[in-house]
């Protein structure tokens, strides 16, 4: 079985930034209620799933040091696809010139992580070198007239590249969870916006990331002191905070990124991690912990451990 390393990565964001006044002036919220209620202060907006997908890509091949052609499987986790057909990632793989297989994974906000435990183990069983990538555009499902949502989704995505021959395992553990009776709580019908229940999605989210994170420690024999880096799904601080408190992991180790893109879905858990590694934040052979939860619901975990590419 081959072991595998996170060589790549890279992110991507469109140009427009729609900030909390900007919906202070439109709407009945005002910034103080925003930063207060969310940790939320900025979201960019605009592109294509496609287009910010294949940009993060670039970015994280470049970082790996490898072209296209050095890529064996491409996986897009994503809730806002371009078109109902073809995938995202045939488009990702054709633009990038990539080899192999490609296929899309809609497990909404948990999507990225999910993608990443099954590039791992097709790792493990032949493939050589992927490209995993989450990316969303929300925006293009989101309604500008209803406070409560407008203000909590943003347009990003995060990529990595996942390679074989590494000296230690990428994954110590990964639990993946879901659960359809949620399925009303949080939804949007095929042409319709987001609609959701935010206080009860809020209440699970913080149940079943602390319960999925318990798992993980306990498969992986591992304890809140052992992590050196929280990457949680961005969707409000006050979740973070209270799966925080629960698990004992303190903000220090932890990413927000929310303030400045919002929920950006499955681009969000791959876009913490790339500022947090950009910014210095992870040492080789750190453990780092991915978590997060989304429509379904969804959710997953997973520590993996950081670097160590060493030789096959
Ligand atoms: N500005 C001002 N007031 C607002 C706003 C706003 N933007 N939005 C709602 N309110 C009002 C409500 O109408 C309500 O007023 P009322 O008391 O008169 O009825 C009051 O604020 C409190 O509403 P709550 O819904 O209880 O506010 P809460 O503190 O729970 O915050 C929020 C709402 C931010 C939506 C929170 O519940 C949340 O973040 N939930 C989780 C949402 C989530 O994670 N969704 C996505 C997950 S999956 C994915 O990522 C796609």
């Amino acid at each position: 079985m081959t072991k595998a390393a996170i060589t790549g990565w890279g992110s991507a964001l469109p140009d427009k930034v729609l900030t909390n006044a900007d919906f202070a002036a439109r709407l009945d919220t005002t910034d103080e209620w925003i930063v207060e209620r969310t940790g939320m202060r900025e979201r960019h907006v605009g592109g294509t799933t496609r287009g910010l997908a294949i940009e993060a890509g670039q970015a994280a091949l470049r970082r790996a040091g490898l072209g296209g052609a050095d890529i064996d499987l491409v996986i897009v986790a994503s809730t806002t696809p371009d078109q109902t057909l073809p995938a995202v990632s045939a488009t990702v793989h054709e633009r990038l010139g990539c080899r192999g297989g490609a296929f899309d994974v809609n497990a909404a906000c948990a999507g990225f992580t999910y993608s990443l435990v099954l590039a791992d183990s097709l790792i493990a069983t032949g493939a050589r070198r992927a490209l995993v990538i989450g990316s969303d555009t929300l925006s293009r499902i989101t309604d500008y007239e209803d406070r409560a949502t407008a203000i909590l989704f943003g347009d990003g995505a995060g990529a990595v590249v996942v390679e074989g021959g590494a000296r230690d395992d990428l994954i110590l553990a990964y639990d993946l969870g879901a659960d359809g009776t949620a399925a009303p709580l949080l939804f949007a019908e095929l042409g319709g916006y987001i609609e959701m229940d935010g206080r009860e999605i809020f209440r699970r989210a913080v149940r079943a990331e602390v319960d999925s994170i318990g798992k993980v420690f306990a498969a992986a024999g591992c304890h809140a002191e052992d992590i050196a880096l929280f990457v949680p799904h961005q969707a409000n601080v006050r979740i973070i905070e209270a799966v925080n408190e629960r698990v004992g992991i303190p903000m220090e180790r932890t990413v927000v990124v929310l303030d400045r893109i919002g929920n950006t879905s499955a681009g969000s858990i791959p876009f913490g991690l790339c500022a947090a590694v950009e910014a210095g934040r992870v040492d080789e052979g750190d453990l780092v912990l991915l978590s997060g939860f989304g429509a379904g619901m969804t959710w997953a975990s997973t520590i993996i451990r950081w670097g160590r590419r060493g030789v096959a």
